[in-house]
């Protein structure tokens, strides 16, 4: 059974500790195995999540330093990891059958076993280290299961966390930090009667056929709010400023929030950092991967007052998201300043390419279903759609027919120039942006720092683990 909503407090995922650092690089271990979490009342819940947890740890990186990820898979699976924001080498970004086969159990670096269409998969056996130099602004960041078809499944079952990057320009800014600097990673899940994450899988071994039942081909949606890990829960604030880092990390789920009853959200912060300056929302609509950063301030609230943050795209459980109880008041020496971070505006004369990627349903079939697609085609690891040159902006339009297909790209980090999508809030440099179904959207995309290929695609996992996904190299 849920808890009662609003009397679960809100979990913080623990901050890792490096295991070692020395001249410039900072070294981290997690294993990823199954563990339990208390979410339900007198039940317990599986999950797969790294260091056994739900969400992961948080890393936080400090720009110009280098980061060093061993993880180490004790799952009956193989896994990917993806640092989704990063602007890291080709080799190191997760691509989706770049694999780490568990140490114990079916190795599946062979072809056949996992694959639509029986991909090669290639990587490593028991553990790998990823080497993350993130030369990036600061930013929020996450991490989570990036393994080819069958994203969504390990996704679901717990395999996230936040991955923060810290700048001097950030700090000196005097935004709410220490306790007041909070990660809220939102998810919708369903539970089957044992407690365990219900997921439509073809196959809940995730070691043969990929998918899920015919029901869910749009997207498997829960009917529960998870924030941090935790159904519906409540957060003691004190009257004064706080730094939230909302992050969507749902396989289907966009969420619409606002706050009944209480002050409005100031976004100080998008997918890939700082905004130019801040800017007063009443709602902001998160699609699946992208990450808001906001300030909320409490100050107008006298102690005992609640204000609940509530989804207005959800009904029942997934209406209401977490609430906040106002205990008194505090010293706040925090600030908002007028300007946050010179941003460079981006305008179409700094194009020097265009293309156009249809996301849509239908083209390419596999185990009996009818695929997702970028311009009709099958995900395809050896297939290049685009070739960017490093260093230059391209101008991309993504059209979204059949479905809402939020649209996310690894390596680059963009602007969106206009959207067809109601609600806007496209403000600063993003990696993810959501498309209504029949919607446009135009973007302008810089390729910095690496060469190589790396992947586009629908964060609509489900819609990904269908093939909604492509590859561009940077040449
Ligand atoms: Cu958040 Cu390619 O993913
Ligand atoms: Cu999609």
């Amino acid at each position: 059974p849920l808890p009662e909503p609003f009397t679960r407090p809100l979990p913080l995922p623990r901050v890792l500790e490096p295991v070692r650092s020395e001249s410039g690089t900072d070294y981290y271990e997690i294993t990823q195995k199954a563990g339990k979490a208390s979410i339900l009342d007198g039940l317990d819940t599986e999950v797969w999540g790294y260091d056994g947890t739900f969400p992961g740890p948080t890393i936080v990186s400090r720009r110009g330093r280098r980061t060093v990820v061993r993880h180490t898979n004790e799952l009956p699976v193989p896994v990917v990891v993806h640092l989704h924001g990063g602007r890291i080498a080709a080799d190191q970004d997760g691509y989706p059958t770049d694999l780490v086969n568990p140490a114990q159990g079916t190795a599946t670096t062979h072809t056949g076993t996992a694959g639509m269409e029986g991909m090669e998969m290639s990587g490593e056996t028991g553990s790998r280290d990823y080497v993350y130099d993130l030369d990036q602004p600061a930013a929020t960041l996450w991490y989570h299961d990036h393994r080819m078809d069958f994203t969504g499944p390990q996704v679901y079952r717990g395999l996230a966390g936040f991955h923060l990057i810290e700048d001097d320009e950030e700090a000196a800014l005097g935004l709410p930090s220490g306790e007041r600097d909070v990660p809220l990673m939102i998810v919708d899940r369903s539970f089957a009667a044992d407690g365990s994450f219900r997921y439509p899988s073809t196959d809940p071994t995730l070691t043969g056929t990929p998918g899920v039942t015919a029901d869910y081909m749009s997207g498997v949606l829960g009917d529960c709010v998870l924030v941090n890990g935790a159904a519906w829960p409540v957060m003691e604030v004190e009257a004064v400023r706080y730094r939230f880092r909302i992050l969507n990390a749902a396989n289907a789920r966009r969420f619409r929030l606002r706050l009944d009853g209480g002050p409005s959200f100031v976004q100080i912060g998008s997918d890939q950092g700082l905004l130019a300056a801040p800017v007063e929302l009443v709602r902001i609509d998160v699609a699946q991967g992208e990450r808001f950063d906001v300030v909320v301030d409490f100050s107008g609230q006298a102690a005992g007052d609640e204000i609940t943050m509530v989804n207005d795209r959800g009904e029942g459980g997934t209406a209401q998201v977490m609430r906040f109880r106002v205990t008194g008041t505090a010293t706040d020496d925090s600030r908002v300043p007028e300007r946050l971070a010179d941003l460079e505006q981006l305008s179409e004369a700094d194009a020097v390419a265009s293309r156009t990627f249809t996301f849509r349903r239908g083209g390419a079939e596999a185990h009996g279903m009818t695929l997702w697609t970028v311009n009709g085609e099958a995900f395809d690891p050896d297939t290049v759609i685009a070739s960017p040159k490093l260093g230059t902006v391209e101008r991309w339009t993504i059209v979204a027919q059949n479905n809402e297909h939020p649209f996310h790209v690894h390596l680059g980090a963009f602007q969106v120039l206009a959207s067809s999508t109601a609600g806007r809030n496209d403000e600063g440099w993003k990696d993810t942006v959501n498309l209504d179904n029949g919607g446009r959207a135009e973007i302008l995309v810089r390729f910095d720092g690496h060469r190589g290929k790396y992947v586009l695609h629908c964060h609509n996992l489900e819609h990904e683990d269908m093939m909604m996904m492509a590859n561009f190299e940077v040449v």
